[in-house]
C-alpha cells in the first residue's frame, strides 16, 4: 500500500487554464472525498508541527482553503485556531494588508484579539504559488506581535519561487 503522503498526492487533480488561461490549477478537494486519506493528511500536518514547532500556541488558517485544515489541526494539537479572512468579513478591531497573487490582488484581515504579543503561531494554507498570500499573512501576524515560527502548506508550486517571499521557516508536504 502506498505511503500516506503518496495517497494524498494521488488524489490531487490538475486543471489546465483554470481560473485563467496559463494557470495549472491544483485541486485539493478530491482528498476530502476520501475520509481515510483526509485523516492521513491532517495527521501528517500535525506530526510535522509537533516536531518542527513543539511549542506552537495558535494555528492561523488563511481564507479559504486554509480553513479546511487549520481548525482540525488545532483541535488535534490541543491549541487555538484563528482565521485570516478577505477584507470586510471579520467584526471588531482588525488590521489589514493588501497583496497580489498568481491571478489577481486581494486584501486580508485579522482580528486584533486573535493572538497575544509573543505567542508562537503556525500559518497554514493549502498551497504556495507566488508567495504573496503567505507574505501578507506573515505581515499581519507580525503586526500583532506574534512569533511566526512556521509557514506550512500542503502544496508548493516550486517554479513560481514563492518561498523566496516567505521570510520565516517554511515547509510544504508536496511539490510540483
Ligand atoms: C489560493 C490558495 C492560496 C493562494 C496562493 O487562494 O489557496 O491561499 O491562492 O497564491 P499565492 O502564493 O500566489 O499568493 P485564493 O486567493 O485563490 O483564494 P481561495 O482560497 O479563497 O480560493
Ligand atoms: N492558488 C494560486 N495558484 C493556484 C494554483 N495553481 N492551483 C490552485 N490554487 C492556486
Amino acid at each position: 500500500m502506498a505511503d500516506r503522503l503518496d495517497q494524498v498526492k494521488s488524489l490531487i487533480s490538475s486543471h489546465p487554464d483554470f481560473p485563467k488561461p496559463g494557470i495549472l490549477f491544483r485541486d485539493i478537494f478530491p482528498v476530502f472525498r476520501n475520509p481515510k486519506v483526509f485523516r492521513h493528511l491532517i495527521d501528517l500536518l500535525c506530526e510535522h508541527v509537533k516536531t518542527a514547532v513543539p511549542k506552537a500556541e495558535v494555528i492561523i488558517g488563511l481564507e479559504s482553503r486554509g480553513f479546511l485544515f487549520g481548525p482540525m489541526m488545532a483541535e488535534q494539537l490541543g491549541i487555538a485556531f484563528a482565521p485570516v479572512r478577505k477584507a470586510g468579513k471579520l467584526p471588531g478591531k482588525c488590521r489589514s494588508v493588501s497583496y497580489s497573487l498568481e491571478y489577481g490582488t486581494d486584501k486580508f484581515e485579522i482580528q486584533d484579539e486573535s493572538v497575544k504579543p509573543g505567542q508562537s503561531v503556525v500559518i497554514v494554507d493549502d498551497l504556495l504559488a507566488t508567495g504573496g498570500t503567505m507574505k501578507a499573512a506573515v505581515e499581519l501576524l507580525e503586526g500583532l506581535g506574534a512569533k511566526v515560527d512556521e509557514c506550512l502548506v500542503v502544496i508548493e508550486l516550486k517554479d513560481l519561487n514563492g518561498k523566496a517571499k516567505v521570510t520565516k521557516p517554511f515547509h510544504s508536504l508536496i511539490h510540483y
